[in-house]
Order: C-alpha cells, then sequence, then structure tokens
C-alpha cells in the first residue's frame, strides 16, 4: 500500500497584529498514513489551531501543510472539497450531530455528499454502526443517546469515506475517564485495522501515551517528547 503523507512545513500563524505573540511560531512536522500520533500542549497552547492548519480549515501565515506533496492551501475547490470529504476525517471535542437525522443518516451523510448512492452509503453506515457497536441505535435520534455513544457516532461518520488520515482534537475532553479510555481502544482499533494516520490532541498524559509518537506544543513550538523528557533529565542531572 502507498502510504498517504500529511506534511507542515515552517508553518506560522498569528491571529492579532504583528505585535501579538504568534500562536505557533515555527512548526515542521510529518505525520504518515498507518501510525499513531499525540499533539500534547495545556489549554491555549495552539493545538486545536495546528489541528485545523493540518486539515486545511484554516490558512497559515506562513508556512505550507502538504498532503502528498499536494500544497492544502492551494488546491483548487473541488481538489480541496474532496481532500475534506475523503483524504481527512474530522473529530472534535463533541460530536456536532444533526439532531433531526437519525444516527445512521448522520452516519450517511458524507458518503451521500461525497456522490455515494443512497444503497452504499447506507451499507457503509450499517457497517460502521456495527464496528462502533451502535447497531441498535441506528434509527435513534442522537439526542437519545449518552455523550460517549454520541462520539462513536461522530466516528463512524468522519470514517464513512475511508479518510487516510483521522485529526481528532480533543475526542476524548469531554467523556468520563472510562468512556474516554473505551474511545481511545476503539480509535486505535480501527487505526491499526485499516491502517490510517491517527492524529490526537490531548491534555490526557494516558491518552497520549498510548499513541505510537508524541509531540507536546508548547510556546508555540512543537517538540518531540522523549527530547523533552531527556531535556528534563539533563536539567535535573545538572541542578543536582
Ligand atoms: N479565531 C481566532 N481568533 C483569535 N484568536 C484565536 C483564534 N483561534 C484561536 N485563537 C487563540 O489562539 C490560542 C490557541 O488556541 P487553541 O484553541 O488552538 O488552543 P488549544 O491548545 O486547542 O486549547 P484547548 O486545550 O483549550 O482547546 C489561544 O490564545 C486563542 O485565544
Ligand atoms: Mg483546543
Amino acid at each position: 500500500m502507498e502510504r498517504s503523507t500529511l506534511v507542515a512545513r515552517g508553518i506560522k500563524k498569528s491571529f492579532g497584529t504583528q505585535a501579538d505573540a504568534p500562536v505557533l511560531k515555527e512548526i515542521t512536522v510529518s505525520f504518515t498514513q498507518g501510525m499513531s500520533y499525540a499533539i500534547m500542549g495545556v489549554s491555549g497552547t495552539g493545538k486545536s489551531t495546528l489541528m485545523h492548519l493540518l486539515a486545511g480549515l484554516d490558512t497559515p501565515s506562513a508556512g505550507t501543510v502538504f498532503f502528498n506533496e499536494q500544497n492544502v492551501h492551494k488546491m483548487s475547490v473541488q481538489e480541496q472539497a474532496s481532500f475534506l470529504r475523503s483524504s481527512v476525517g474530522l473529530l472534535f471535542q463533541l460530536p456536532y450531530l444533526i439532531k433531526e437525522l437519525s444516527v445512521c443518516e448522520n452516519v450517511m451523510l458524507p458518503a451521500l455528499i461525497a456522490g455515494g448512492s443512497q444503497a452504499n452509503s447506507l451499507k457503509k453506515a450499517q457497517h460502521l454502526l456495527e464496528c462502533v457497536g451502535l447497531t441498535q441505535k441506528a434509527d435513534a435520534r442522537p439526542g437519545s443517546l449518552s455523550g460517549g455513544q454520541q462520539q462513536r457516532v461522530a466516528l463512524a461518520r468522519a470514517l464513512i469515506n475511508e479518510p487516510a488520515f483521522l485529526l481528532a482534537d480533543e475526542p476524548t475532553g469531554n467523556l468520563d475517564e472510562r468512556t474516554g479510555a473505551e474511545m481511545v481502544d476503539l480509535l486505535l482499533r480501527l487505526q491499526r485495522e485499516w491502517q490510517m494516520g491517527l492524529i490526537i490532541s490531548t491534555h490526557d498524559v494516558h491518552v497520549a501515551e498510548r499513541m505510537e509518537h508524541r509531540y507536546r506544543l508548547h510556546d508555540g513550538m512543537l517538540f518531540d517528547e522523549v527530547m523533552v523528557r531527556e531535556k528534563e533529565a539533563s536539567e535535573v542531572v545538572l541542578t543536582r
């Protein structure tokens, strides 16, 4: 299988005037399909900002994001729509389901928008609901489901077009510890089975530790977590 890549090169992002410190200063990082990654960092360090840039939902002040060497900010409208539909799946802290539609219709929607037939989209949605353990809830309204169940519906919806990467921005942030851990189990199981790239932002060190690669956002820059630990260890030695 040819593995897709998602690469940020020299990303900077400021929101305010030039006098305001940029949220992201100089981020260069490369993600490969089939691997799992955590982006850690305290609140306000720019995790969501970075995830939005990687998904091409926002444009950087400088630098570029490439999907398979293609600049995601210079895609045509059609190319960008196709990238968002089928190359990256997005999962947020809240499920953002459409409450007037059934669970199954919510999951089907991106497949229908991508031009899939009703019958094929239904078949895929039913399979995904089985994967996330919600077959029994297919005809229910999202409002009648628990928070954890709704987040699993959002996951099924994010995966229906078989994306190369799943970008999950604090997907367990709103769940209790046990439900959050189950969500991570499910994310990792599907990531391995489908050989997706999983990029998950989190405050939670227990979630991060389950990913193959870990980065920490701090002061607008991204640090390899292994290097951060080595640096902390050397500082401990130096201060003794
Ligand atoms: N659209 C925007 N306009 C202005 N400032 C913004 C915008 N989006 C984010 N910011 C600022 O950028 C900084 C980083 O925000 P971001 O949401 O990326 O942090 P985060 O690490 O995801 O935090 P959290 O863990 O609380 O979700 C914050 O100071 C925030 O106020
Ligand atoms: Mg955030």
